[in-house]
């Protein structure tokens, strides 16, 4: 009795299915678990699409099924079947559903599109999340603060993040936030939420983002992650978030002084210095992210160690941390074991962590 064991399994798949995407609510990057409005408006939408194509896969596939069964080929029988031509009643009915079901998906669509792209409230905090080729620059021009690759928001608060390219086509996307849009040169592109609300109130909450469009050598190295603090918390970081490192030992002081001497301060700059370059990822509160590069490597000694080794000793394109990263020193640079730590020391001591 094979048939029934068979049929078990085919019934059971959807249930099995069910339980596996249940098993994604943790992960990272879930698009159905979404905490946003525009998350969950997104996910109204899906669930209504797949309740209409549902509909029409059983409304074919079953009279289809049923006519090939019924009307087999039988042993014997020559007979050929009634040749049937124009019906206008099927006629309509096949114009008329199909015009039905489109209206019924394109009502909530179009009023989605509406919603999302309505004007924001006057209060939206604005951020302007810039992408380069291969990492995020966000700035909040109401505070004047310049951040890379962690992007900071206080919870429940509507904002607005104003999209734009530094060079090639970027796209922005926080899966669990919703929302997928791109970062094209020479235009804005806007995307507005009302930030979730913190799961511990006493904590932060982070959520991954990921560049999302084919945008070269490095494209998935491109993370950031949107970190999202309580209204006071935030409010602290934006008093504390433009203090330059603190330098009390004699290693951080040593690597405030190759910072500013080596090549360092021409790319990055670091607010209350003198570093003020422009082609690479701010550093101020550098102490705070918990990731470097991008989402690379893990913003600790060794993740600094790795990745400023790579960046002294490989060729470029072919570094092995980021292939074709601008990251990268002059033929003849040196930069001893003792250089790396000093200027681990240094960076890393630049933070306004308040939460
Ligand atoms: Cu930027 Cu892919």
């Amino acid at each position: 009795m094979e048939f029934p064991k068979r049929w078990l399994k085919i019934l059971l798949a959807p249930l099995m299915f069910l339980s596996l995407t249940s098993c994604f609510e943790k992960l990272p990057m879930s698009t159905v678990h979404s905490v946003t409005e525009w998350g969950n408006d997104i996910n109204e939408l899906y669930l209504i699409t797949t309740i209409v194509v549902t509909f029409v896969f059983f409304m074919v596939s079953i009279p289809f099924c049923y006519a090939m069964w019924k009307f087999r080929e039988k042993e014997g029988d020559e007979t050929i079947p009634k040749q049937v031509k124009g019906n206008h009643v099927l006629e309509i009915l096949w114009t008329v559903i199909p015009v039905i079901l489109l209206i019924i998906i394109f009502i909530p669509t179009f009023k989605l599109i509406m919603k999302q792209y309505a004007e924001p409230p006057e209060d939206a905090l604005v951020i302007e999340a810039i992408g380069h080729q291969w990492w995020w620059e966000f700035r909040y021009p109401e505070y004047g603060i310049v951040t890379a690759n962690e992007m900071y928001v206080p919870e429940q608060r509507p904002v607005t993040i104003k999209l734009k390219s530094a060079d090639v086509i970027h796209s922005f996307w926080i899966p669990r936030w919703g929302g997928k849009v791109d970062n094209i040169p020479g235009e804005v592109n806007t995307i507005n939420y009302v930030t979730p609300a913190l799961e511990d109130p006493a904590k932060a909450d982070y959520y991954q983002g990921h560049c999302v469009e084919l945008c070269g050598l490095s494209h998935a190295r491109m993370r950031y992650e949107a970190v999202v603090l309580s209204a006071e918390r935030f409010e602290t970081w934006t008093k504390v978030a433009k203090s330059p490192p603190k330098v009390t030992t004699a290693l951080q002081k040593k690597g405030q002084e190759l910072f500013m001497s080596k090549t360092c301060f021409t790319c990055h700059a670091i607010e209350g210095t003198a570093a003020k370059g422009l082609i690479g990822p701010d550093l101020t509160n550098f102490g705070d992210r918990r990731t470097l590069a991008a989402g690379t490597l893990p913003n600790d000694a060794e993740g600094m160690h790795t990745w400023l080794r790579d960046s002294v000793d490989a060729k470029p394109p072919y570094q092995n941390v980021k292939p074709g990263s601008l990251m990268v020193f002059g033929e003849g640079f040196e930069l001893t074991e003792e250089d790396i730590k000093a200027l681990t020391a240094y960076l890393h001591n630049s933070t306004a962590k308040t939460f």
